[in-house]
């Protein structure tokens, strides 16, 4: 029987993930993460350490809700530092496993919605949201949560699986949890450690720009005058989604609308 206080465990297949859930009794908290883990993360990781008697983390980078290949190469992979950071914030089990063992069907299942997941970043990037989908599916299949916690920063991800979560009567909360950004009002992302000092300055302008122009088209513009290369600034309920590159990095972000 698992206790809440003993040390992380790294969990590597599904057999053992589901043998380790079997027998734990006591509430479960889960952060479904791609690696890289930053502040943000820590966050995550915290806030379900502190609602629940245990936490799993999963790393996994999923080949599935990449639409370009050169992005899941380049995707930042620091696993030494994660598992630090997960052993900071009280994490009780990492759970890291391979894409064979995930997609044993190749694929054949997916998880598909057809509204919200087809504007803003689905609009730009095909495919992306049935591969988030799917995989949040499994994964939540697997842990059996209790809560699950995923950052608002990814907004139109988070109302999509609050979304799949109540139509599967999955019986796992979904929680989201603010944005976590650097003083200079940038989102923290994994993505953002492929930016060069000079493009992380620049960066800052995204979220400066997007919560104090009202305009969409005039934001566009000022973004554009920067060598941002805007896919979209849009409203969404009571949020302004905006996505962009800076170079080859793609950022998003969302804030109150104005
Ligand atoms: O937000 C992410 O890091 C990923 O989209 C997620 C939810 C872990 C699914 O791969």
């Amino acid at each position: 029987m698992a206790s809440a206080n003993q040390k992380l465990q790294i969990i590597e297949s599904v057999k053992d993930l589901q043998q380790v859930r079997k027998n734990i009794s006591g509430s479960v908290g889960f952060v479904p993460t791609m690696g890289a883990l930053h502040q943000g993360h820590s966050a995550l990781l915290k806030k379900s350490v502190a609602e629940n008697q245990f936490t799993f983390l999963s790393i996994f980078v999923n080949p599935t809700q990449f639409n370009q290949a050169e992005d899941l190469l380049k995707y930042p992979k620091t696993l030494e530092q994660d598992l630090r950071l997960a052993h900071d914030a009280g994490v009780s089990f990492v759970f890291i496993p391979n894409a064979q063992e995930i997609y044993q069907d190749q694929y054949r299942y997916k998880i598909s919605e057809s509204g919200l997941s087809e504007k803003f970043c689905g609009a730009y990037r095909p495919g992306h949201f049935t591969g988030v989908l799917t995989v949040v599916m499994k994964l939540l299949q697997l842990v059996k949560a209790d809560r699950a916690y995923f950052g608002e920063k990814d907004f139109q991800q988070l109302q999509l699986i609050k979304d799949m979560v109540n139509t599967f009567f999955v019986p796992t909360e979904i929680i989201g949890v603010p944005t976590v950004r650097q003083d200079s009002g940038l989102a923290l992302s994994s993505r953002n450690l492929r930016l060069s000092p000079s493009q992380l300055e620049v960066a800052a302008q995204f979220f400066k720009i997007l919560s104090t122009e009202k305009e969409n088209q005039v934001a566009r513009q000022k973004l554009e005058t920067l060598g941002f290369k805007v896919e979209y600034i849009e409203n969404y309920e009571n949020r302004r989604l905006a996505a962009a590159f800076l170079g080859e990095v793609r950022l998003i972000d969302n804030v109150p609308k104005i």
